[in-house]
């Protein structure tokens, strides 16, 4: 942060507290993290009073990952560039990676700058750039850009402890950018929540949407850049997106009468912003009664994230002004009385809506504010507005590719060579990282063992990676370091675990047992104590060490830390103090989860698996996706487990077919099992499963049932296809589903569950309908009051023709001993409440 915005801050808060307001009521934001990066510069460069320092190796902790060798190299330009940042540029020849350590998770400005330095052959480059979760740029080249420069701006939520920005050249070509900035954005900036306009209602999950910013207006007020914006952001004036110019009258009054309130502060908006404005144009037309509208022309395939700022500096007294705001021919605010809303004359107000485009012509969005008849007064006033593109269903911000399509994938002999495995082989491999590292530690034990600090690894040693770390700046730019976990020693593992209490047992595995454990400071854990077995080459040392460190994830039960002491083969993993999700579904004697917790469970599940998917430079397949592999926190969120041991070395093709014999049956892809070539699909049909298992209560397979009901696979699609799935689903959710809500999930689990891998979608789009099953669900719920006995929802289904939920018994899906451990627990609770 700039100094020069630190006075900023400080002397607006001083005049604001000389006109009387309250002072104490905003504490500034200070962003947890706060990267300014000049690419392929060799300097620390100074812009609009802002430092971006060099992402060069030798000066600074930038680092790169790249599939190749060479990867990327740096041209700069002396005279000719508009902005010091555009001096130089950083030119990717292959798929290349920028990753951020993120300090605090949570939306993040993502800034690109981008300036192809001429004579350098760059407006011929197409550039696409994506982060782990979403399509940011896709082939866009400057060919068909008039501007000579492109700046964009996105907010995204970043959920995990860093964040991956990698720029994809196309096919012979190239990709540049000259600065990348990543910023956190103040945690209520952008809430969860906007009203939704045609259709009506609110709108809910738009954190978990990606958001490009568009159009930043100042209305009637000059061009505010990053100097005077306490999050960095740029307002341009709004004069030219008038429909009619002499519509709109500007006016201003001093920034410092504006008062900002609990409700909104600083940082919604500068103060420059709320202290100017348009109001209705001069009465000298023939008709008075006429609005204002502003016009944008935008990408109709999107929907947009309208807010728009309001602060009545106009007014001589309250409850004076009284106006509409109308966005696209739909009436946003009806007789809005900033009044009654900011209770004050010159108090900031602003209002968020989620829109499509003009329905009269689709490549447009309109805003416009007009007088209300009830109004003594007639006028309409606007102070700023901001427009921002929602990411769509590929979680992209540009067409239609996700960035699973775009990302190429490692040829497929070496894919299916990281990717199968069984547990066994992944503990041996990592009893022999352990060992080898245990040499190494051992010297450094002291200082480690003390201060629970964490034992870096070096990550991507086998590709050309460098890294440095920064000591001196604040920023910490590494890719190539992170992670492994803490190491413990064995006295700490026995003292955690009561000496391996049996009373402790949380399961038993293929790997070995589960116990509960407790550190001093009262941290509760997860430690998997297992048997050493059979070693792995060293080969697979740093490929192990690489994806279980780049697994962290909010949806992923974590790796805390592992123990190699006394040839003790101990990981510690985070505990999760409500279990596996199938304890809550059937067998025993926990109350049964509403729609909404079940949801929100496979919503977090799919994230978990979308980013094992996806999220890593190599996709991984979980290969045994169930109910008992999804974990619940204490919260209810869930997370996937027992990932990350699935994968092994290259004498694949027993394990594979082990492998595939060892996975759970009633989750097993019909395909993966004749083809026997493993893909993220595979995944997908097994959390289809698990999604009927949701929502029907019952095992995967139930043998003792009749022959057609034994598969739930099978026997829930009978139901789905012919449109009747409430028929057979958990009774105790009977009427307290809305309708559409049901649909939509059983219309997801239906295409999971499709016959042929291609026929699946990908767990991102598993996760979007999921999502939009879940904004139906709470849209009705907003809507209807509980007791409700609205169209909205199923009526009482009177029935049963079928009790197959009754003979919880068995268990004996898979055979691993897991479940069988759990089916030993499960089957002293028989026939438990309300089945
Ligand atoms: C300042 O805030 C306090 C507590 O929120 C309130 O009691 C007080 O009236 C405020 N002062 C002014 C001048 O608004
Ligand atoms: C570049 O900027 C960083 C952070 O502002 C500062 O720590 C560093 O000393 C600067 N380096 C030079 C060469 O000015
Ligand atoms: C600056 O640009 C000019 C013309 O483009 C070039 O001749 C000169 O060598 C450049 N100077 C540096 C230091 O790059
Ligand atoms: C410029 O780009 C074209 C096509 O992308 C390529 O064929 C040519 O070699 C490039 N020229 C230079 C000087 O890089
Ligand atoms: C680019 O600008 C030229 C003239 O300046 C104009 O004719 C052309 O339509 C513009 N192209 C685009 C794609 O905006
Ligand atoms: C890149 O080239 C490969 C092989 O020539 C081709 O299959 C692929 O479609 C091309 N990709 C793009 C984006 O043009
Ligand atoms: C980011 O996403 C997480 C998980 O989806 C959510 O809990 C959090 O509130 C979001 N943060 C923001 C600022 O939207
Ligand atoms: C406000 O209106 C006046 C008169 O029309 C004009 O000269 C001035 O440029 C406007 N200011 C802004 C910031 O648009
Ligand atoms: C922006 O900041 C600069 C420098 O701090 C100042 O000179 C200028 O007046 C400011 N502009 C606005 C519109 O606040
Ligand atoms: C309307 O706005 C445009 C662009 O800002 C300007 O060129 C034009 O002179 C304006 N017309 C009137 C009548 O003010
Ligand atoms: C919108 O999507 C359609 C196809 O889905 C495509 O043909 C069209 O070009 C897209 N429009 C824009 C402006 O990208
Ligand atoms: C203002 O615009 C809205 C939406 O297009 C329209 O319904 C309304 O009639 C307009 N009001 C006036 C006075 O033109």
């Amino acid at each position: 942060m700039s100094i020069v915005k630190w006075v900023f801050v400080v002397v607006s808060l001083f005049i604001l507290g000389f006109v009387g307001t309250n002072t104490t009521t905003y504490a500034t934001f200070t962003p947890a993290d706060n990267y300014l990066i000049a690419c392929g510069s060799s300097q620390n460069v100074t812009f609009l009073g802002q430092t971006y320092t060099p992402d060069s190796l030798q000066s600074s902790s930038v680092s790169f990952k790249s599939q190749e060798n060479e990867n990327s190299f740096v041209i700069t330009s002396n005279s000719t560039a508009p902005f010091p940042i555009y001096q130089s540029a950083r030119i990717f020849t292959t798929t290349t990676s920028y990753k951020f350590d993120i300090k605090q998770e949570g939306r993040h400005f993502i800034r690109l700058h981008f300036y192809p330095i001429p004579n350098q052959n760059l407006s011929s480059a197409s550039i696409t750039v994506v982060t782990e979760d979403f399509v940011l740029l896709h082939n866009f080249n400057f060919h068909d850009y008039n501007g000579t420069y492109l700046f964009k701006e996105y907010a995204i939520n970043v959920t995990s402890n860093s964040l991956a920005i990698t720029f994809i050249p196309a096919n012979n070509s190239v990709a540049f950018v000259n600065a990348i900035e990543v910023v956190s954005v103040p945690e209520n900036l952008i809430s969860d929540q906007a009203v939704s306009l045609s259709p009506s209602g609110p709108f809910n999950g738009l954190s978990e949407l990606a958001l490009e910013t568009i159009y930043r207006l100042n209305m009637g007020g000059p061009l505010i850049t990053a100097q005077n914006d306490t999050l960095g952001r740029t307002w341009e004036n709004d004069v030219k997106y008038l429909h009619v110019n002499s519509s709109a009258v500007n006016v201003s009054v001093d920034p410092s009468n504006i008062k900002y309130s609990t409700e909104v502060a600083p940082e919604i908006a500068p103060n420059y912003v709320y202290a100017t404005a348009q109001t209705m144009g001069d009465a000298n037309v023939a008709n008075v009664n006429f609005n204002i509208t502003w016009v944008f022309l935008v990408d109709p395939n999107f929907s947009y994230f309208v807010r728009i700022h309001f602060c009545d500096i106009v007014s001589k007294s309250l409850n004076s002004l009284i106006f509409n705001l109308y966005i696209n021919t739909d009436i946003a605010l009806g007789s809005l009385d900033l009044s009654n809303q900011a209770g004050h004359l010159d108090v900031p107000y602003y209002r968020d809506f989620v829109c499509k485009t003009s329905v009269d012509d689709p490549s447009v969005l309109t805003v416009s504010v007009g007088p209300d008849t009830s109004a003594d007064v007639i006028n309409a006033i606007m102070n700023g507005l901001e427009i921002m593109k929602i990411s769509n269903e590929a979680r992209s911000l540009t067409g239609l590719s996700s960035v699973e399509s775009l990302l190429v994938l490692p040829p497929k002999k070496n894919k299916a060579r990281i990717i199968i495995g069984s547990v066994v082989a992944g503990v041996g491999v990592l009893a022999f990282i352990i060992l080898c590292y245990c040499c190494l530690v051992a010297r450094k034990s002291k200082a480690v063992h003390q201060g629970s600090s964490w034992l870096p690894l070096p990550l991507y040693g086998n590709s050309l990676t460098v890294s440095k770390m920064s000591t001196t700046s604040q920023s910490c730019i590494s890719l190539a370091t992170s992670n492994f976990g803490r190491f413990f020693t064995f006295q700490e593992i026995m003292e955690a675990t009561n000496k391996f209490d049996e009373t402790l047992l949380l399961g038993v595995g293929g790997f070995g047992r589960v116990y509960k454990g407790t550190l001093e400071d009262g941290t509760n854990l997860a430690v998997k104590r297992g048997n050493p077995r059979s070693e792995q080459g060293q080969a697979e040392f740093r490929t192990e060490i690489e994806m279980l460190s780049k697994l962290r994830h909010r949806h992923l039960v974590s790796l805390i830390g592992y123990c190699d002491e006394r040839s003790e083969m101990i990981l510690v993993y985070e505990y999760m103090a409500n279990g596996p999700l199938r304890s809550h579904l059937y067998g025993t004697d926990f109350p049964p989860l509403s729609w909404k917790q079940r949801l929100e469970i496979c919503i977090g599940a799919a994230r978990g698996l979308h980013y094992l998917h996806t999220g890593a430079a190599q996709s991984i397949i979980h290969r045994d996706v169930k109910t008992t592999n999804i974990l619940l926190d204490e919260n209810f969120v869930a997370k996937v487990a027992d990932f990350g041991l699935s994968k092994a070395g290259p004498a694949l093709d027993q394990t594979h077919v082990s492998t595939a014999v060892k996975g759970s049956f009633g989750y097993l892809d019909p395909e993966y099992f004749r083809r026997q070539q493993l893909t993220e699909k595979s995944d997908v049909y097994s959390f289809g499963v698990v999604l009927m298992e949701v929502l029907c209560t019952r095992p995967a397979l139930n043998p003792v049932l009749p022959r057609e009901q034994v598969n739930i696979a099978e026997w829930a699609m009978t139901w789905q296809k012919k449109g009747m799935l409430d028929q057979i689903m958990d009774k105790n959710l009977v009427g307290k589903v809305n309708f559409a809500s049901l649909k939509k999930f059983g219309e997801t689990a239906e295409k999971c569950l499709a016959e042929y891998g291609v026929d699946r979608p990908s767990m991102g789009d598993i996760l979007w309908n999921l999502e939009y099953a879940l904004q139906l669900e709470e849209t009705s719920s907003a809507l209807t009051e509980p007791d409700d006995n609205s169209t909205n929802h199923i009526r009482g289904i009177e029935l049963g023709p079928l009790e197959p939920f009754e003979n919880s018994v068995s268990m004996i899906e898979g055979d691993d001993a897991e479940d069988a451990a759990n089916s030993a627990v499960f089957s002293q609770l028989v026939n438990p409440r309300g089945r």
